[in-house]
């Protein structure tokens, strides 16, 4: 049975601004499945709903963001629980941290600025596990830390000490004490530069390795994801398009979107250019109707403006929506 199971989930920012009322629909109609053991990429441009979709799924939800429909539910070892209507108390007493780590945009968010980097762990190992008296805490820390291959002293310093990566991998041995089922890393490696990026992204690989957990790993960048997800899944404008092993998305897309990222990645060598898509992604506070990549689709049909295409699963273990493959079978 899969880790977690998303179906058919909308969620919506519903807000006021001067009594006008605008619903932005960042997440519309997702479905998809994480098993055990895997890196699932989850890959699409900036504004395309990563973020929504992870804040749903690892119940940090706060208005204006609502859920309007469909099911989150996760199947743990020992227990299950349905994400939608979970009690925070639950949540925060058997679920976070232990079951599900989520390390956020901006890795300073976990980080008090104003205390060392052990407090922040000791607050957490506390606050989780209940009390552990010192000398045992620090044990159990340390070997984790040393474990992950960070230098000791990075616990007697504060955030604004460590460099980017540095904190980046704090972050990461924060949300991996209790070993957790599943770590959600949103944008992990963005603001770092590629080498450093390589090590952080090579620390989180090593730890899933370790655990055989799943990890949940969200990034726009198509170059990590090809070097690091067993599953890849592209996003447009809230919705998922297309989702498949790597080597199968990067080597067949077969969404017209898909195929347009790919073809844009740079490659050594290749010195033609590349052509662009007209337009931009649609502003999700009114999207256009039927298939969202309409517009910009090089091969769009009639179907397409009316018709939101269905999720259609080829061989291989390949999911795309888009009409052009249904209109391919009849
Ligand atoms: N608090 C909010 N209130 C209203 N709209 C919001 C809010 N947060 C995000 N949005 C909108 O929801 C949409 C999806 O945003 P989201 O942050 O999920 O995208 P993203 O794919 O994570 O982008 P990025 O790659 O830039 O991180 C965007 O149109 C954004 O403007
Ligand atoms: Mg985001």
């Amino acid at each position: 049975m899969a880790l977690l199971s998303v179906q058919n989930l909308r969620a919506y920012y519903r807000t006021e601004v001067y009594g006008i009322s605008r619903i932005v629909r960042a997440v519309d109609g997702v479905s998809l499945e994480l098993q055990r053991n895997e890196i699932y990429g989850l890959a699409g441009e900036s504004s395309c709903g990563k973020t929504t979709l992870i804040k749903v799924i690892s119940g940090t939800i706060k208005p204006p963001l609502r859920v309007e429909e469909g099911k989150v539910h996760y199947q743990f070892g020992s227990f299950e629980i349905d994400m939608l209507h979970i009690s925070p108390e639950d949540l925060r007493r058997n679920v976070r941290w232990k079951e599900i780590s989520y390390i956020m945009q901006g890795s300073m968010s976990v980080l008090n600025p104003v205390r060392r980097v052990i407090t922040t762990f000791y607050d957490i190992v506390t606050t989780h596990q209940g009390y552990t008296d010192r000398k045992a805490f620090l044990g159990q820390v340390r070997a984790h830390i040393s474990k992950l291959g960070l230098p000791p002293d990075v616990l007697n310093l504060y955030p604004h000490q460590l460099s980017g990566g540095m904190r980046q991998r704090v972050a990461i041995a924060l949300a991996t004490i209790f070993q957790p089922s599943l770590i959600i890393a949103d944008e992990p490696t963005t603001a770092l530069d590629v080498v450093v990026q390589r090590g952080v992204l090579q620390m989180l690989k090593e730890i899933q390795a370790e655990s055989n957990n799943t990890v949940l790993l969200v990034t726009h960048d198509l170059a990590v994801h090809a070097n690091v997800a067993d599953r890849v899944a592209i996003m447009y404008a809230g919705r998922i398009v297309e989702e498949a092993p790597t080597s199968l998305i990067f080597n067949a897309p077969r969404h017209p979107y898909t195929q347009h990222l790919i073809r844009s990645l740079p490659m050594i060598g290749d010195r033609s250019s590349r052509a662009s898509l007209p337009g931009a992604p649609p502003n999700l506070a009114n999207p256009p109707g039927g298939c969202r990549f309409h517009p910009r689709c090089p091969h769009v049909m009639d179907i397409c403006r009316v018709e939101v295409p269905e999720m259609m699963t080829l061989p291989g273990n390949q999911r795309v929506a888009c009409h052009l493959l249904a209109e391919g079978r009849r």
